[in-house]
């Protein structure tokens, strides 16, 4: 606290993420990294940066990854926004797409960071429950809204909405932006980019964080029609003019390139996944059918937070979340095998104390 503080600032609960440790010999199953790193060509790109591109300033509208981006999505260039990460991605969506009169709405268990860019742009929002199984009902979206923003797959629980609801989600709300946040689509979602051509009010959101492994790099983007993209670039051309820096258009460039690698990792991901849901089961844990890189699992017979503690004690960290509804959960990350397998050892010792 200090009286320097403005009103804002003294008010603001802000998001807490995921622990990044510095002790190394962690098994780290917390915060949904790909546990595979990039393409080694994002290494070579990284590595041939020369000085005379680092002295001068990136290029402000990225304007070769955003045509890398629009080739792969079919989209063009103008329908791209570029962002430091899609956390920033996001945050100038609430202030330029978002705010209006009519409230916004959201899952009320989502992305942790949603109620916090509401608190900071003065965004007036409703929760909307999830269903008792988890998953969204598109028709308990019927409160009159000027946005509606969804997680696709849902994080923290993994579940997919099926692209057919989120075209039902949109022919309702003709009148609404409906921003559909996909950070987790490529392991095994259907992106709604192909609806973008009929949708004037949809923009999709993803990041190379997750899939490409570049969650150090920081690069996010949206796809949309190109009155909503510019009204991103409206904001951050008032925020900050350069927020992907060289390295990282270099970087995300080569990754964008690697397809084959790219789409190797996610395939081991999801392979690992089905494992681990299996695994879980046997152990006795209920999982939520998942479609992301991570699963989110409560044992009947066992508190959350002790697993959590116990686990934390042989050195794994997965993530909790002591909320409503939610706090009788694990969200276990994807790991390697090797990994995974160090997860199950220490989970059936904890079980069986
Ligand atoms: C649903 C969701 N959206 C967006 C993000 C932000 O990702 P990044 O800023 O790394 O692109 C995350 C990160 O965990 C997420 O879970």
């Amino acid at each position: 606290m200090s009286r320097f503080w403005s009103d804002l600032a003294s008010q603001l609960t802000p998001y807490v993420p995921g622990e990044q440790p510095k002790a190394e010999r962690l098994v780290k199953l917390n915060t949904n990294e790909n546990p595979y790193g990039p393409s080694p060509a994002v290494l070579e790109a990284i590595a041939g940066t020369s000085a005379s591109e680092l002295k001068r300033y990136p290029d402000p509208d990225s304007s070769a990854l955003k045509a890398a981006f629009a080739e792969r999505e079919g989209l063009t260039p103008e329908q791209v926004f570029l962002g430091n990460g899609s956390d920033e991605v996001l945050a100038h969506t609430f202030q330029a797409l978002l705010k209006h009169d009519k409230p916004l709405l959201f899952p009320d268990i989502s992305y942790s960071f949603y109620p916090v860019w509401s608190e900071l742009y003065q965004v007036n929002y409703q929760p909307v429950p999830l269903c008792d199984d988890f998953t969204i009902d598109v028709d308990a979206y019927s409160a009159p809204n000027s946005g509606i923003l969804i997680p696709n797959p849902n994080a923290p629980t993994g579940v997919l909405l099926p692209r057919e609801d989120i075209v039902r989600l949109l022919g309702a709300h003709p009148e609404s932006v409906v921003v559909i946040d996909e950070a987790y689509i490529d392991f095994g979602g259907e992106s709604a980019t192909a609806l973008i051509a009929e949708h004037d009010n949809l923009l999709v959101i993803q990041t190379v964080s997750k899939s490409r492994s570049l969650a150090g790099m920081r690069v996010g983007a949206a796809f949309g029609q190109a009155p909503l993209i510019e009204g991103l670039v409206r904001v951050k051309d008032s925020f900050n003019s350069y927020p992907i820096d060289v390295v990282a258009q270099r970087a995300t460039l080569a990754s964008l390139a690697d397809e084959a690698w790219f789409r190797q990792c996610c395939d081991k991901v999801v392979a690992t996944r089905e494992r681990t849901d299996k695994v879980l089961r046997d152990l006795g844990f209920a999982v939520l059918p998942s479609a992301a890189n991570f699963v989110f699992a409560r044992h009947p017979g066992h508190d959350a937070a002790q697993i959590v503690a116990a686990l934390r004690q042989r050195g794994i960290i997965v993530r909790y979340f002591s909320k409503p509804r939610i706090d009788q959960f694990l969200r276990i990350s994807i790991g390697t095998d090797e990994e995974m397998d160090e997860l199950f050892a220490a989970l059936t010792e904890i079980l069986a104390m």
